[in-house]
């Protein structure tokens, strides 16, 4: 039996765990051990404790001192869009020189640029270039990651996504309503196609389905026909809502069961209200909304009104270029008006509800899978504190230390 033994922690940060997610004020319910241990067998967490209070040593075990640092669980990315080709760095410039994100996706640039860089990329090349992104996730102490297709928009680019997204470990969400391809004329034609010849297929590969419900994208009624098929197929609800314009995600959402609702940075006082009083949680992208200097999304008001709310990146080429959870973290803080042990909670335990693994990821307990992250600072705020720096010293994934 492989054991692994974190010793002479001067913490361990971990949220409380439940069978839904954390809400409203029990959002910040993080538990702080002070000189701490944590026990892993055979890929889980067997014990986590107090070092006065640790076991004596039974059989062989590698030991990993601790001394200094801080340990909080991996962090589960719920929403990137980490499987693509190229990058977007020509658009960023031209964004910077004053061109918005949503006058260059209109005139064929944006995403459907990231789409030819996709489709020309092969399956080998897209998952090399996967795997480039995932170590660059891992490094920033990202341990379970979502990703999207999307980025394909034929038959053979989606399924390759797909594919490469399970094959790297990720969890796979098929958006194959992302944008619609320059073959098609109208978004409803591109649906027909999309819906008989990729859902069937799509679906015994993804575990949910995502749609990017815009002005410029999909409309409500397009987004309730996409999510219909694809639940009937028995696959899980997301939404890209309200990133721009609020044109109808959240009640679409709350109506169908959806999983998530993402982005919000439009959301007003009702959407807020709708969120609140439903099981849908809000996927805030904070990172996202940096990048495209677009208003932060209502968290305070969110959380206020009871909401169920998670962190992650949208890691993309174009809206966020960021894999780093401990920069969300950072903006979540400072932008968000979140506190450290709320921002923590929002990119553990709750992006795993997201991503349903809640069960087995985003806590340090007994049972769970031992994926830790080592933070370099003795108390485990800096995950948020340091904005920027290498505040991740060491990544623990299944018990084996990577790198
Ligand atoms: O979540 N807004 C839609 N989709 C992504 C961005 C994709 C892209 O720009 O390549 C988002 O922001
Ligand atoms: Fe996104």
């Amino acid at each position: 039996m492989t054991r692994l033994l974190v010793r002479d922690l001067a913490q361990l940060a971990t949220p409380a765990g439940t069978d839904a997610p954390l809400r409203g004020s029990d959002l910040g319910s993080v538990d702080v051990i002070e000189d701490a241990f944590v026990l892993c067998a055979d890929g889980r967490i067997e014990a986590v404790g107090r070092m006065a209070d640790l076991p004596p040593p039974d059989g062989d075990v590698e030991e990993l001192d601790g001394r200094g640092r801080s340990a909080i669980p991996g962090l589960v990315d719920c929403h990137t869009h980490a499987c693509f080709a190229g990058d977007r760095v020509e658009e960023f410039s031209l964004r910077s020189g004053g061109a918005t994100y949503e006058e260059l996706n209109a005139a064929g640039g944006g995403i459907l640029s990231t789409v030819g860089a996709t489709r020309g990329a092969g399956e080998a090349g897209l998952r090399d270039a996967l795997d480039r992104h995932r170590g660059w996730m891992l490094a920033a102490g990202t341990t379970t990651f979502e990703a999207k297709s999307g980025y394909g928009l034929d038959r053979g680019t989606e399924l390759a996504q797909l594919r490469a997204i399970r094959d790297a470990g990720g969890v796979p969400t098929w958006l194959g309503a992302h944008a619609v391809p320059p073959e098609f004329d109208t978004a409803d034609e591109y649906l027909d196609f999309a819906l008989a010849e990729v859902l069937p297929e799509a679906a015994t590969i993804a575990e949910a389905a995502d749609v990017f419900l815009e002005r410029g994208a999909f409309d409500a009624a397009q987004a309730r026909r996409y999510l219909e098929a694809c639940a009937a197929d028995g696959l899980a609800l997301r939404l890209h809502g309200d990133q721009f314009t609020e044109a109808g995600a959240i009640p679409l959402a709350v109506e169908l069961g959806a999983r998530s609702v993402d982005h919000l940075e439009a959301t007003g006082p009702a959407g807020v209200a709708v969120v609140a009083r439903s099981d849908v949680t809000g996927v805030l992208l904070p990172a996202s909304a940096l990048f495209l200097d677009r208003p932060m999304p209502p968290a305070r008001a969110l959380l206020e009104a009871g909401a169920a709310l998670a962190l992650a990146t949208d890691f993309n080429p174009g809206s966020a270029f960021c894999e780093s959870l401990p920069l969300v973290c950072s903006l979540a803080c400072t932008q968000l008006g979140l506190s450290p042990p709320q921002a923590l909670s929002a990119c553990t335990v709750n992006g795993a509800h997201v991503v349903g693994r809640a069960d087995t990821k985003g806590r340090l307990a007994p049972g769970y899978d031992a994926d830790i992250v080592l933070l370099d600072a003795p108390d485990w705020r800096h995950l948020a504190y340091h904005l920027g720096g290498p505040v991740v010293s060491e990544v623990i994934v299944g018990g084996e230390r990577w790198r």
